[in-house]
Formats: C-alpha cells, structure tokens, sequence
C-alpha cells in the first residue's frame, strides 16, 4: 500500500523522483514524468501498469539531452557557464508536463524554464520525442506573446486541442494558451485569470463539460490553502476561487489531477506535492493522492486519507 507523504520506490528499490509532474496514459500504461534534480538529470519517466508499481524507464531530459531548432527563435543551452566560462552548470527546469499529440506522434513536453540562478527568466521549455520514454530533443525556451512563465500545466480537451496555463506577471496573474496543432508552440492567448490574486501550481481537469482549475497561492515551497476555480469554457469567465482542501491543502501543492476509471465511473485523482522546504530537502519531497469528491452541486474536495487513492 502506497502511504501519502510517505518516500516511494520504482521496482528497483530507488527512490521515484518524479516531483511536479504529470502522468499520461499510451498504449495500457501510465507515464509519469517530474523533476529529478539529482546530477545532470532534470526530468524522469517511469510507468505502471496500475499506478502503484512504477517501473523506472529514463532520464527522458539532462543537461546532455539532444538539441535542435524547430520553429521557435530560440537559446539551445541547457547549461550554464561556470566563472570559468565552462558550461557546466544546471539550469532549472521545474513542473514537467507531457502530451501525446495524435496527428504527429510525438511526445511534446512543456515545462517551466529558469536560468539556475534566480526565478526571473520565467519562461517555458520545450521538447519533444518519438516515444513516451526516449530521449527527448530539446527545442528551446520562449516566453509567448512576452508574458513571463512560471508554474504551468498542460491540458488536452476531448477534441485534441490542447491548452497551457501558467503563472505571468511575477505570478500576479495566470494565462491561458491554445496550443498549435503540433503542440510545438502556443498558437493563441485565450485568456487572462486571477488578476493580482497570485496563484501558481495550476492543475486543470474536466467534468461534465466544466473546466476545473486547481491552485496554490505563493509562498515558496511552504504549502498553504489550495483553490478551484470553474468555467464552461476553457477560455470563458471563471467562477472565483474557493477553498479546496484544508488551510494548507493536507500539506502538499497541486501537481496534476489524473482521471480515471474504475468500475465505468470516472474517478479524478488529485496528486500533490510535499515539498522538502530546502535545496538539501527537496530530495525528500514526496507525494499525495487523493480522490476528488464532488457535492449536491457539483462542485469538488479532498479529505486526508492516509492511504494514497492509486
Ligand atoms: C513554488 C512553485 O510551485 C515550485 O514549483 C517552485 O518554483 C517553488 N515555488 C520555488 O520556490
């Protein structure tokens, strides 16, 4: 049984390292991608056939990842140069999401970019890859339309179209992208949430044709109180944000939501971060899950279950 907060391990008997992430579901397994800081590594993939025994695959991204231009007008490096001028130092790349897109067959990952050194660059990285667990080749950075990018995710409608949000304005406000049809850029700006109520670590999902967008509010790795927030448009007025989960969300920050189904029925899983609140704890960080409950009126929470809902 996998316990919430506690460490968990891959088949191996390692450590899963898969923080901030995102699961996908391609061909009978689910792909779990997040941020691996250790060594030269910035994003693992393991997958599971039943989300509890995950199988390690690879370092889909490294500072060693192949590189090439495509589209975007763009820097390569996924080093940083030493005093020395050496590149030999890491970048950060934070909140790993992935989406498999139907027309080109590629696996295209979209994730928050910083320089290594302070959180002001603000943009987004992009790769892509052939298979859901290869060598992902690095495409670059950008910040769309100019707006700044931090905590960010991935959403993919019904209808193949996929959407970005993520934190801008020094993480004032949160926007929303359609993607092109590739998902190798964004293709429009669809809209502008939450101004000034400085939300990150957006996680989206969709219920009876309503669009629910989980947050946290900012403070660093320290948890606080989660919200939602709903539309019946994706790029439509949302509703304002209400309380989700406890004062600091069962102690973890919004990862991603996974839906799944169990016995015909839908079930929606709220996976959360606990962050060790250090650059040295960080290595601790675990995980929770939960199952999302709805009320009489739709509407969604969480209660702590010591038990992780896989
Ligand atoms: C909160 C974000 O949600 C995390 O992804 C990370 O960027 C930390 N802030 C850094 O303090």
């Amino acid at each position: 049984m996998l316990k919430n907060g506690e460490t968990w391990y891959d088949t191996e008997g390692n450590t899963i390292h898969a923080h901030g992430g995102y699961i996908i579901n391609y061909e009978g397994f689910y792909y779990w991608y997040g941020e691996d800081r250790r060594d030269n590594i910035y994003v693992s993939c393991y997958r599971s056939k039943d989300l509890k025994t995950w199988e390690f695959r690879n370092h889909v991204l490294t500072t060693n990842s192949p590189t090439e231009g495509f589209r975007i007008k763009t820097h390569l490096n996924l080093t940083r140069p030493n005093s020395e001028g050496s590149e030999v130092l890491k970048v950060n790349i934070e909140r790993p999401k992935v989406l498999y897109n139907e027309k080109t067959k590629k696996f295209v990952m979209w994730a928050h970019y910083e320089n290594g050194v302070d959180y002001h660059r603000a943009a987004i990285a992009i790769a892509s890859c052939d298979k859901p667990d290869g060598d992902f080749v690095y495409h670059g950075y950008i910040n769309p339309y100019g707006y700044m990018s931090r905590d960010c995710t991935l959403f993919k409608d019904d209808n193949g179209d996929a959407y970005f949000i993520s934190s801008s304005r020094d993480n004032e406000d949160m926007q929303v992208y359609r993607l092109a049809e590739d998902y190798m850029n964004v293709d429009e700006h669809v809209r502008t949430l939450f101004q000034s109520e400085l939300r990150e670590a957006p996680a989206v999902f969709k219920k009876d044709g309503k669009y629910f967008i989980l947050t946290s509010w900012c403070t660093g790795w320290a948890p606080n109180q989660g919200t939602y927030a709903y539309s019946d448009k994706i790029d439509g007025r949302y509703s304002i944000n209400e309380n989700f989960g406890d004062e600091n969300t069962f102690f973890s920050q919004p990862a991603f939501v996974l839906p799944v189904e169990r016995e015909g029925v839908t079930k929606y899983l709220y996976f959360g971060d606990r962050w060790g609140g250090s650059k040295e704890a960080y290595f601790t960080s675990t995980y929770i899950v939960l199952e999302i409950r709805f009320d009489k009126n739709g509407m969604p929470y969480i209660e702590y279950d010591e038990k992780a809902a896989l």
